[in-house]
């Protein structure tokens, strides 16, 4: 098995304000809030005035105007939003929750996402075309979504076909990936996944009967860990027949006899929050909390997943506190909003974040109450900002993509 690297420089994330490119080049900065940036899977523009952080009355001015919309308005709050803002949400969730609830509210004219720019974009294509879907801060990106382009994911599928190994592929996204690469997959016999069902969809994937008459293998973009943790752990896929496509190196840095003996082909991406988590930090909890059981997201790496007592995703982490019994102890690895709630939830059990430091989605905390408010007052008054679309012509195979997933 090629080496896990998760290590930030391979793929700088696109952070407004003061990014780096790939090559490692300085990029014209991008004031907050405003500009576009072509690289990223989202955009950064946002419009109109914002109300002022400072303002004591958000809390209210939010309440207000949510109440003037009624029925008008759908707020999904995914479970890493922070508080002040998952307050709003009709329904939290997970990407997965969160992507059927969305097809599920037609009657809805306005779907307020409070999340991602992926998620909102899945929402998009799930809605009907009158329904509109709203990202209260268009920069809440993700930067494990950038990391595969549309352009990269072409020229890796060109070094599948130049292997003699395309026509045996079927091609997995995880949810965090651009509409782009969604259509892809759908175009090219594939699903999406999410955490909460990537074995049911390796599974699938490699259930079909691909066009080459040989034993498929997976492409799965863009998460080498989820794909990884899938394949070995609940598949029983050997790690060596993984190997990880680098889409910074001419063919992926894999020969073409790599790429043939592999089942599982990986995209070199990563979650920089959960990259963070360390097999060392898990070793330090079982020291210093007798007891206690690891709970971790399978964007961590394999080492630290190996090493956890169970690992699901957001929704399943929730599920394991709530019914966990009073008294015991639980050191979690995933993003910190939803670790901090709950261990506000749960007083009667001694609850741990696994990192030592803060761990925050630096894009999902992109959503706060001023931006929400904006929003929501902007609907008030008839003004639609920050509304996701997704075009026709990608919107359709990457619909494909997520129905077959919706019909696992
Ligand atoms: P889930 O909520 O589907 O577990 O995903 C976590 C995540 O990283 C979303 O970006
Ligand atoms: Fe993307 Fe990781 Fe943030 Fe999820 S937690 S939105 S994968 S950067």
């Amino acid at each position: 098995m090629s080496s896990v690297d998760v290590s930030e420089d391979a793929y700088a994330p696109h952070i407004p304000g003061g990014s780096v490119d790939r090559s490692g080049t300085a990029r014209a900065l991008l004031l907050l809030g405003r500009g576009s940036d072509p690289d990223s899977e989202r955009g950064v523009d946002c419009p109109g005035e914002l109300p002022a952080i400072s303002d004591p009355g958000l809390v209210e001015r939010a309440r207000a105007a949510k109440a003037a919309l009624g029925e008008k308005v759908f707020v999904l709050g995914h479970h890493y939003q922070r508080d002040e803002v998952i307050q709003f949400a009709d329904v939290t969730g997970d990407s997965f929750k969160l992507a059927r609830e969305a097809a599920a509210r037609p009657q809805a004219p306005y779907i307020v996402f409070c999340g991602v720019h992926f998620m909102a974009e899945s929402a998009d294509i799930l809605t009907a075309s009158s329904q509109r879907v709203l990202l209260p801060d268009l920069a809440a990106g993700c930067s494990m979504a950038d990391m595969a382009r549309d352009v990269q994911v072409h020229h890796a599928w060109d070094a599948l076909t130049a292997a003699g190994v395309a026509a045996d592929t079927v091609p997995v996204t995880y949810m965090n990936s651009s509409a782009a690469i969604k259509g892809f997959t759908g175009e090219h016999g594939g699903l999406v996944c999410t955490s909460s069902n990537a074995e049911r969809a390796l599974r699938w994937a490699f259930a079909q009967r691909t066009e080459g008459g040989g034993q498929p293998k997976v492409l799965f973009l863009p998460d080498q860990h989820l794909g990884r943790n899938t394949a070995v752990r609940q598949l029983g896929i050997g790690l060596d027949e993984c190997v990880v496509y680098n889409p910074l190196e001419p063919n992926g840095g894999l020969s073409v006899e790599q790429l043939q003996a592999a089942r599982m082909i990986l995209w070199r991406g990563h979650c920089s929050v959960h990259g963070r988590f360390t097999t060392a930090q898990v070793a330090a909890v079982r020291e210093r909390v007798a007891g206690v059981r690891v709970l971790v997201h399978p964007e961590c790496t394999y080492e630290v997943v190996s090493q956890a007592d169970l690992v699901g995703s957001t929704e399943f982490i929730i599920d394991t506190i709530e019914s966990a019994p009073a008294g015991s102890s639980w050191a979690i690895g995933t993003e910190l909003n939803l670790v901090r709630r709950l261990a506000q939830a749960h007083p009667d059990k001694q609850i741990t974040f696994l990192e030592s430091t803060v761990c925050y989605c630096a894009t999902m905390n992109r959503i706060d109450l001023p931006h929400l408010v904006h929003t929501l007052e902007g609907l008030v008054r008839g003004e639609v900002y920050n509304q996701i679309t997704v075009e026709e012509t990608v919107a359709a195979n990457a619909r494909t993509a997520l129905d077959r997933m919706l019909a696992l």
